[in-house]
């Protein structure tokens, strides 16, 4: 070999080496850890779900931490949080949860729970939905008993275990009951602002949207956010960076710089967040099998069509 060529050869080898430990800086430091260990590790790891924080998630988060400090009071501001199936809903509101049960004490004899979240029932009916709250604080009542009763109860232990928001997941579930059914509900739901006087957040797809339309009043004490898909622009962009630090391979991929792949990506998946993910981390799993350590279009395409 010439002294030009392998002159040349060193300088690129140098750029490699300084590309790829740039790159294993950016990781978050248990993704660097993980990179250690073996391709079993790292493969469950990078199938593992980790919360990627966005701007959607951001304004949400403020917003719920402001409801949360308003004093109770009588016809309470609620918010409806909506978005197709795999935008995130369900994923935020366990993250927030989190937030504030690590501020709760533990060694408390009587637990706080300052969120409490419930899954509304298939066959939306009020007795049911109060079964599920009093279910979600985990206290014994009889399913037999009254719907006053139910309520008193719902009363009591919300102020003992000091809830402050209370919130109401795959609350689109509504639309299954007949009309009746779903006035009840919805007089259900203000009956609970009105006693607890706490905010209350109904979680779910567009169609939350439909089921609170028969009632002014509702309409009215619920401010509404959509989680949206995501589109071609810099934020999508932003969040492929974020998305790839928490990636365990060796190598970068420069997800956000490539261009091919960002198009390829938000057409496979409608932009529904669920997809992206799900499709980054089977393409990543590929990536330390074969020993690529990068995610490539062909990568992820051969995933695509392994999934299909
Ligand atoms: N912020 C996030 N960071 C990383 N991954 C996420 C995030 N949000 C959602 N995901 C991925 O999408 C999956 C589905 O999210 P989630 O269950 O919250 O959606 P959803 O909007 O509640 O859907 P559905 O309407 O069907 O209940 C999660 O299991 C996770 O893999
Ligand atoms: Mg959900």
């Amino acid at each position: 070999m010439s002294k030009k060529v392998s002159k040349k050869t060193s300088i690129i080898k140098t750029e490699i080496n300084e590309e790829i430990e740039k790159h294993l800086n950016s990781l978050l430091p248990e993704t660097r850890e993980i990179l250690e260990k073996s391709e079993e590790e790292r493969i469950v790891y990078a199938l593992t779900d980790k919360f990627i924080v966005h701007n959607a998630i951001i304004q949400v988060m403020d917003y719920l931490n402001l409801l949360m400090k308003i004093p109770k009071k009588p016809r309470m501001k609620g918010l409806i949080l909506y978005g197709e199936s795999g935008t995130g809903k369900t994923m935020l509101i366990n993250e927030f949860c989190k937030k504030y049960e690590a501020k709760c004490k533990p060694e408390e004899e009587s637990d706080e729970i300052p969120i409490l979240i419930v899954e509304m029932p298939t066959e939306p009916k009020e007795r049911e939905l109060y079964d599920r709250v009093l279910d979600a604080i985990g206290v014994p009542f009889k399913k037999t008993d009254d719907l006053l009763t139910k309520e008193k109860m719902i009363s009591y232990y919300f102020d003992l275990l000091k809830v402050r928001l209370l919130v109401f997941d795959e609350f689109h579930n509504v639309l299954n009951g007949t009309t009746n059914q779903q006035k009840k509900v919805l007089s259900a739901i203000k009956g609970l602002t009105n006693k607890l006087q706490i905010p209350i957040v109904l979680v779910g797809t567009k169609d939350v949207l439909i089921a609170i339309e028969t009632d002014d009043e509702v309409k009215r004490r619920f401010d509404k956010f959509e989680l949206p898909v995501w589109q071609y622009n810099d934020e999508f962009k932003r969040l492929l960076r974020s998305l790839e630090v928490t990636l365990p391979l060796k190598k970068p991929s420069y997800l956000w710089k490539n261009e091919e792949l960002i198009i390829w990506l938000l057409e496979k998946t409608e932009g529904i967040l669920a997809e992206i993910v799900h499709i980054l981390k089977q393409a990543c799993v590929k990536a330390i099998q074969t020993g690529e350590e990068k995610i490539t279009l062909e990568l992820a395409k051969k995933t695509i069509s392994f999934l299909k």
